[in-house]
């Protein structure tokens, strides 16, 4: 699917599908959809008050233009309110306009910067937003099965005001780039958990422009004394463990080092502790914190932050062969301490242990860790909302501000002290469970217990990773979250 920017007057342009817009009931006499209005000889209006068509949020009308214009279809979405607009709304636009197309198999589309017109939003973000709606909303995992037929080849984004050109190519350009990083991360959560084995996430993290990656492998893992995240492994003798790290360093001196863990679980039945049928239908997603992390270092050389990024991943399945860790076994991580494993289900938190123990070594400033933690998340937050915890206030709040920006809702839970006891071992030093509430909480509790001199933040994403409800810019299955925040982080 090409993308480009077009300065002509849409009214002389050749497409299957034109799409303008309107919003708070009006129609705004400087817009496109204005140029158009007069051309079809006041057609829109009429829809306006005829049909009593306001332009709510995300609503449409669909119009022939039986040759008044070149376009062959004109397709006017509603804004909603001015005073209650933000870019959220032009990616979902994005998102509609592709399945609409699709459904009317138009391959060449022609359409206004949604919002690009507003006070309270820059062009430039409504362009960056309309791209990464567009290109999400095509995304279709295709893998083992046949993608549609009539994929649309081009999109032109109407930018009449020639002095918008360059910021907006550039947005545009930026938003197609972390929309292909999502896809592509999408495509790593979406692939079944025999052929995204922790060797295969190894090989998907290897080759990256810009990237330096490196693999260990069973010996190297044992002689770095990960003895947490081997415990996981154990069981799962058929597909070894892969350790992955990824690097990048900017062309300038890197005034800070931020290292990104994400959990690469590749496939959890629970172990011994085996998961219900049920709960284990969607557990290739567990390695979706990895996805999330490795999508990001896939753009990252484009980004091109000015901060040194470690990416790092435990990469193991939870399975439970003859060599399976037993509930009450005890191991010791890489930091020296031990743990009672009462419940090989609370796998994630055994592997980023020693992930966390190793990011010290790189003497991180900041260290982030995404996973698929708790089931306990989605009974706190539900689907749409990730868990935050960390050490540092501030950081988590730099965090949430990204959230806002890419409308990937972080909502923080606290690390209390208190319930750290919940997790104390007659004859460990810790063990792998708390008690039967606030488990998202004691997971993070646990984690904090290897955690070194550095500013921590611990995202739970078992809710927002995977979706069963389809949303205009997301289909059934891998969300590929967390990309888009990621970015915006590194580049603050
Ligand atoms: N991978 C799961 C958490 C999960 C559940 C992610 C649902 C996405 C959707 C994790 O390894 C797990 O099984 N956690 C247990 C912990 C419990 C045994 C303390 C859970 O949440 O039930
Ligand atoms: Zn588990
Ligand atoms: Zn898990």
């Amino acid at each position: 699917m090409q993308l480009k920017i077009e300065t002509k007057d849409l009214t002389t342009i050749k497409t299957d599908l034109l799409v303008v817009n309107i919003h708070d009931g009006k129609l705004d006499s400087s817009s496109l959809a204005a140029k158009v209005d007069k051309k079809l000889g006041g057609l829109i209006k009429q829809i306006i008050s005829n049909e009593n068509f306001t332009g709510a949020t995300l609503s449409t009308k669909l119009i022939h233009t039986q040759g008044k214009i070149p376009a062959s279809k004109v397709l006017v979405v509603g804004l909603g309110e001015e005073k209650k607009f933000e870019s959220l709304i032009t990616r979902r636009i994005g998102g509609l306009i592709i399945r609409m197309a699709k459904e009317l198999k138009a391959t060449h589309i022609t359409t206004a910067i949604h919002g690009g017109l507003f006070k309270n939003v820059s062009k430039a973000d409504c362009a960056q937003a309309l791209a990464e709606g567009l290109y999400l909303g095509d995304y279709q995992f295709t893998r083992y099965k046949k993608g549609t037929p009539n994929p649309v080849k081009e999109i032109v984004l109407l930018c009449p005001d020639k002095k918008q050109v360059a910021a907006v190519t550039k947005a545009a350009n930026r938003g197609k780039d972390l929309a292909k990083a999502v896809s592509f991360s999408r495509d790593l959560v979406n692939t079944p958990g025999h052929d995204m084995t922790p060797l295969n996430l190894a090989k998907a993290a290897q080759g990256l422009p810009g990237v330096k990656t490196k693999i260990y492998h069973l010996a190297e893992i044992k002689k770095m004394k990960m003895g947490s995240y081997l415990g996981v492994a154990m069981g799962s003798t058929a597909n070894p463990p892969a350790f992955i790290e990824m690097h990048y360093k900017p062309a300038t001196k890197a005034k800070k080092t931020v290292v990104l863990i994400g959990k690469g679980v590749t496939f959890d039945s629970g172990g011994l502790s085996l998961k219900p049928p049920k709960f284990m239908e969607t557990m290739k997603d567990d390695m979706a914190g990895a996805a999330a992390v490795i999508g990001l270092m896939s753009v990252i050389s484009k980004l091109k932050p000015k901060v040194e990024v470690w990416g790092l991943v435990a990469a193991t399945e939870n399975m439970p062969d003859g060599h399976a860790i037993r509930p009450g076994d005890v191991i010791t991580a890489m930091n020296g301490k031990t743990i009672e494993v009462l419940n090989t289900d609370a796998e994630g938190r055994l592997t980023l242990a020693d992930a966390l123990c190793h990011a010290q070594k790189k003497k991180p400033d900041i260290v982030i860790d995404m996973a698929t933690l708790t089931g306990a998340c989605l009974v706190a937050l539900g689907n749409d909302i990730a868990a935050i915890m960390g050490n540092d206030d501030g950081l988590v709040e730099d965090l949430r501000s990204c959230a806002k920006k890419t409308a990937e809702p972080l909502w923080p839970l606290p690390l209390v002290e208190d319930y750290r006891k919940e997790l104390d071992s007659p004859i460990a030093d810790l063990k792998n469970i708390g008690g039967a509430y606030a488990g998202t909480i004691t997971a993070g509790l646990f984690l904090q217990e290897f955690v070194g001199d550095f500013k921590w933040a611990h995202i739970d994403i078992a809710g927002p990773s995977w979706t069963d409800k389809p949303r205009e810019f997301e289909s059934r299955g891998g969300t590929g979250c967390m990309v888009r925040l990621l970015a915006d982080f590194l580049d603050q």
